[in-house]
């Protein structure tokens, strides 16, 4: 791979892609040139990276022509239809869509957890579950320290992880339950604003969501653990960006919150904030825009032995994606 590679970002215009590219820019890749592609919608679109304008193109099957490294966010059946296009044309797919994440052939990668899964990939690379994802940045050291058995989680996902579209249905109803106007809904089945959603992703004959499986799933194939198993709730709640899960973790060995903490401190792109006395406590509004993760309310579980609930928050636009992507190619590189 070249030392500054020409990067494509895919979906540029859409809630991941726009930080991807900022993404990109702060963590000072050695970019070669960028190539932001779109639908047709947006082509003439100009978006700035390094104080630059760069007009988003119409992403097509020979769009790919040079381009060395490509982050796809643009939804699974773009991926599905595009990415074997752009890995023909010699380009490797860092793909944040759940398209390819449980196929054998394609690493599902947390640098953090598994960076060298990376090595085996044969022209994708997927990006984990963005829940998923930040769940796993608290529980992995946890599970290295103790062997986590299984768990049992809900999440509270911001209306960002639905995209754009999601953030400003928020914005519309809030303004017009202000305004005492009836209020319209064109993302979510029911309203989202000062409502929770028990519904994120689409509903399977076991009765649970697609979403909430992604935490086992993918959960085994990140921390290679076969045995893992999560019974999780995944609630969409009317925060604009960072998402949260509370944990009920079971371990094999015996666990304290002290020497969970331990663990927890040393843990990379994570932060310990844990005082409760003091009213300090991971808050989605502050871990927006944040690369770490933040984790806190360690406790003894009550109802099981050698159990542990904590609580986790993380931007799910930057860990739960466009981070973790940017991470991967960083990967690449080395
Ligand atoms: P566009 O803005 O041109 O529609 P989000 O997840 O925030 O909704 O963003 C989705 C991203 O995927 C956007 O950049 C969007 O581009 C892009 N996208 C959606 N459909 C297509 C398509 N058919 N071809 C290329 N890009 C697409």
């Amino acid at each position: 791979m070249n030392s500054r590679p020409h990067v494509a970002v895919v979906g540029a215009t859409g809630a991941v892609g726009i930080e991807m590219i900022k993404t990109l820019e702060k963590r000072n890749f050695p970019v070669g040139k960028l190539t932001l592609l779109a639908s047709a919608r947006s082509v003439g679109k100009k978006l700035k990276f390094r104080g630059e304008e760069i007009t988003v193109q119409e992403l097509t099957k020979t769009s790919f022509g040079g381009i060395e490294i490509a982050l796809f966010s643009a939804g699974g059946s773009i991926s599905k239809e595009y990415a074997p296009a752009a890995v023909q044309a010699g380009c490797v797919v860092v793909d944040n869509s759940s398209a390819f994440r449980m196929d054998d052939s394609v690493p599902l990668v947390v640098p953090e957890i598994n960076a060298a899964d990376v090595k085996w990939h044969k022209g994708i690379i997927a990006n984990p579950n963005c829940t998923t994802a930040i769940t796993l940045m608290a529980l992995y050291p946890l599970h290295q320290a103790f062997f986590c058995k299984r768990i049992f989680a809900s999440s509270y996902q911001a209306v960002s992880g639905t995209g754009a579209k999601a953030i400003l249905e928020l914005e519309r109803q809030v303004n017009q339950i202000v305004k005492g106007q009836p209020v319209t809904r064109e993302v979510y089945p029911h309203q989202i604003a000062f409502n929770v959603l028990p519904h994120v992703d689409s509903f399977l004959p076991s009765g649970y969501t697609k979403e909430e499986m992604k935490m086992e799933n993918e959960g085994r194939k990140i921390m290679h653990h076969p045995s893992f198993r999560a019974s999780v709730t995944c609630v969409r709640v009317p925060v604009y960006r960072a998402h949260s899960v509370a944990v009920s973790a079971e371990f094999e060995k015996p666990v304290t919150v002290e020497a969970a903490r331990e663990v927890l401190r040393k843990a990379p792109g994570l932060q310990v904030v844990d005082e409760p006395a003091r009213n300090q406590y991971p808050l989605p509004l502050y871990q927006a825009e944040q690369y770490d993760c933040a984790v806190g309310r360690l406790r003894k579980d009550c109802a099981m032995d050698n159990g542990l609930c904590f609580w986790v928050s993380g931007d799910q636009l930057l860990k739960g994606a466009a981070l973790n992507a940017v991470q991967i190619a960083e990967e690449l590189l080395k």
